[in-house]
């Protein structure tokens, strides 16, 4: 299988009080086509900045990012946009990530017009298209976001990232805003978009439960390292790395945990926003 995104020693250093905090430190890993590659580890340990310097959305210190064979590095701003169109990203806040005063076909007709030549009839059928592949009627497309649920705005989130027909996406937290009915249906969407279409996903969450439920290959980051990473099932069942069974431990529905109510893991030393 041919590797879709392979990041090699990707290095992100950010000033901090006149010296260097290291965000991203040192990470290397690669995804296959067709796989979901899991990336946890709890706030603030780097993962969004990778996922940045990986769309090259910020450039990394040092590394390289090679997606589907372009040292991403090497490339114009031209070259760069375009290659963009092939990955898409969804984000964490799916609310405020839509201009609250584009209705959400306008919203999904953006990359549409940004990267493809359709108009008219053609764009208008290519966009019912996609508000239908993500769960919803043509009918919400003379919608404006307020008049959407959480879950609703995720789903054009989702559409407006397949648009151009990227073949990966980075999906950060992409359930993280969501109430936890609602997480449920938007990871049974993205497992079947992955599915039908034959996607690879970069999953990024600090919660385990979520990447467990989707991923081939899991990460697990802890302040800007890979500490561990492997095929799921062994991560979970079998971890090797003292900081991956505190966070088994930690999570919900582990024995030694006491039932909190909280789907999620805490996060003691929260200082980056998801
Ligand atoms: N633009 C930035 N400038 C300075 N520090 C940043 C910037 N972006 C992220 N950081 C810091 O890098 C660390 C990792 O943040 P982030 O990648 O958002 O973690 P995660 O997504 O795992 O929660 C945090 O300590 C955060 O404060
Ligand atoms: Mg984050």
């Amino acid at each position: 299988m041919t590797n879709v995104l392979s990041l090699e020693k990707i290095v992100k250093t950010f000033p901090h009080h006149k010296r260097v905090f290291t965000a991203v430190d040192d990470v290397s890993l690669r995804i296959k086509e067709g796989t979901v590659y899991g990336l946890v580890g709890e706030s603030g340990s780097g993962k969004s900045t990778l996922a940045r310097c990986a769309m090259q959305l910020m450039r990394p210190t040092s590394g390289r990012t090679i997606f589907e064979g372009d040292d991403l590095g090497k490339l114009t701003p031209r070259a760069l946009r375009n290659v963009r169109s092939r990955m898409g990203m969804v984000l964490q806040n799916p609310v405020a990530s839509l201009n609250p005063r584009m209705t959400i076909g306008a919203s999904v007709a953006e990359p549409l017009r940004a990267h493809t030549t359709l108009k008219g009839q053609a764009l208008q059928s290519k966009i019912e298209d996609l508000l239908d592949e993500v769960g919803l009627g043509a009918g919400h497309a003379h919608r404006l976001p307020h008049q959407l649920s959480g879950g609703q705005c995720q789903r054009v989130g989702i559409a407006r990232a397949l648009a151009t027909s990227p073949r990966l996406l980075i999906l950060d937290e992409p359930t993280s805003a969501l109430d936890v009915s609602v997480q449920a249906q938007i990871l049974n969407l993205l497992q079947d978009l992955q599915q039908q279409k034959g996607l690879t996903y970069l999953l990024i969450s600090h919660d385990l439960d979520v990447v467990r439920y989707l991923s081939d290959e899991v990460a697990v980051m802890k302040s800007g390292k890979i500490v561990e990473s492997g095929a799921a099932e062994r991560i979970f069942t079998d971890p090797q790395h003292d900081y991956t069974r505190t966070l088994l431990e930690a999570a919900p529905g582990h024995k030694a945990s006491p039932a909190v109510g909280s789907h999620t893991l805490s996060a003691p030393n929260t200082q980056g926003s998801n």
